[in-house]
């Protein structure tokens, strides 16, 4: 009795949140994976997640953004595959018909969304930046933004972005691959919102978004600071996240902008679709260093 009630009465409660869509990555040749620190991520801000597989077809995708408030890109290794390009153009036609459906990119799904804003993969210069386990404070914030405005409501709940990004070293960057200033802005609809450097002084974008569309990207990794807590071998932090007031405030002020962008688009997830959320649908989770916890999924 209790177990049917349980499973009459989850997909209300679940209706009342955004829901985000994720592409999970290929983790070996039997599974797919999603470190959950992004689930915990955009469920502190008040959303919850369903798992997109690497390899989805253009009808499953259709699928996904039809029960979904938003599509999530993570961090990762692969080059752009084809249920990206997919979501993509499918939330592209939606927001052309007056759909309200925000994209978000971090570090790998920043680099994609630069790729499929500018409808060319060669904008990404590969390999050639010094920028692994670098822990920065962004450099000329767009304080006029909408990212960086924060997130709509009420005055008591704002914090001053710029200040906060600018003025504490709260951003880890993971990457060797990058968009360069010159590259960034010959795209068109694209507004570079932060530079930085790496080590070795070369520029890159560390955050954008789309001039007149609900596209956004990160190039450092918001989700870490507040959710990445794993040793490596010798006993020492596996990566040096900010977990300082300031660094967990900063990732936490980027995941309610996100998840306020997609509670405007409304309900759209049907219980009756099939679509099982991430924490019911995986199979299994694997503790780790990098990441502390992964979700993983047999494909
Ligand atoms: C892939 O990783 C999972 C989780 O660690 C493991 O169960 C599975 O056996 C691995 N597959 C291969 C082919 O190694
Ligand atoms: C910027 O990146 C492009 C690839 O998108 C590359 O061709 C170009 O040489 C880079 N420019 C600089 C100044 O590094
Ligand atoms: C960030 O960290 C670097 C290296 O530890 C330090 O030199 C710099 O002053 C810090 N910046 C801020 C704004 O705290």
């Amino acid at each position: 009795m209790s177990f049917f009630l349980l499973f009459l009465f989850l997909p209300l409660s679940v209706l009342s949140s955004p829901v985000i869509s994720l592409i999970s990555l290929p983790f070996n040749s039997t599974h797919e994976f999603i470190p959950s620190s992004y689930i915990k991520y955009l469920e502190s801000a008040g959303a919850t997640t369903v798992r997109v597989p690497f390899t989805a077809s253009d009808d499953e995708i259709r699928k996904f953004v039809d029960n979904s408030n938003g599509f999530f890109f993570q961090g990762g290794k692969p080059s752009l595959p084809a249920s990206a390009v997919s979501a993509f153009n499918y939330v592209n036609e939606i927001q052309d018909n007056g759909v309200y459906y925000p994209m978000w990119g971090t570090c790998l799904g920043f680099q994609w969304l630069t790729q499929l804003i500018a409808d060319d993969t060669s904008v990404l210069e590969l390999g050639v930046f010094d920028s692994e386990d670098l822990l920065l404070p962004l450099r000329d914030v767009e304080d006029g933004s909408r990212m960086f405005r924060g997130a709509e409501g009420e005055e008591y709940m704002q914090v001053d972005m710029k200040r906060l990004f600018e003025g504490y070293n709260v951003t880890l960057n993971m990457h060797t691959d990058g968009i360069n200033i010159s590259t960034a802005e010959r795209i068109e609809g694209y507004n570079i919102l932060s530079v930085n450097e790496d080590r070795n002084g070369k520029a890159f974008v560390s955050a954008f978004e789309h001039e007149t569309r609900p596209i956004y990207g990160a190039q450092f990794h918001p989700e870490k600071n507040g959710f990445e807590y794993g040793i490596d071998e010798n006993g020492g932090p596996a990566e040096p996240a900010s977990h300082s007031v300031q660094g967990v405030r900063a990732s936490f002020e980027l995941a309610r902008f996100y998840v306020q962008e997609a509670r405007k688009s409304g309900l759209r997830y049907d219980p009756e679709s099939g679509i099982e959320m991430v924490f019911y649908s995986n199979d299994g989770i694997e503790p780790g260093s990098n990441h502390e916890e992964t979700y993983l999924w047999k494909v």
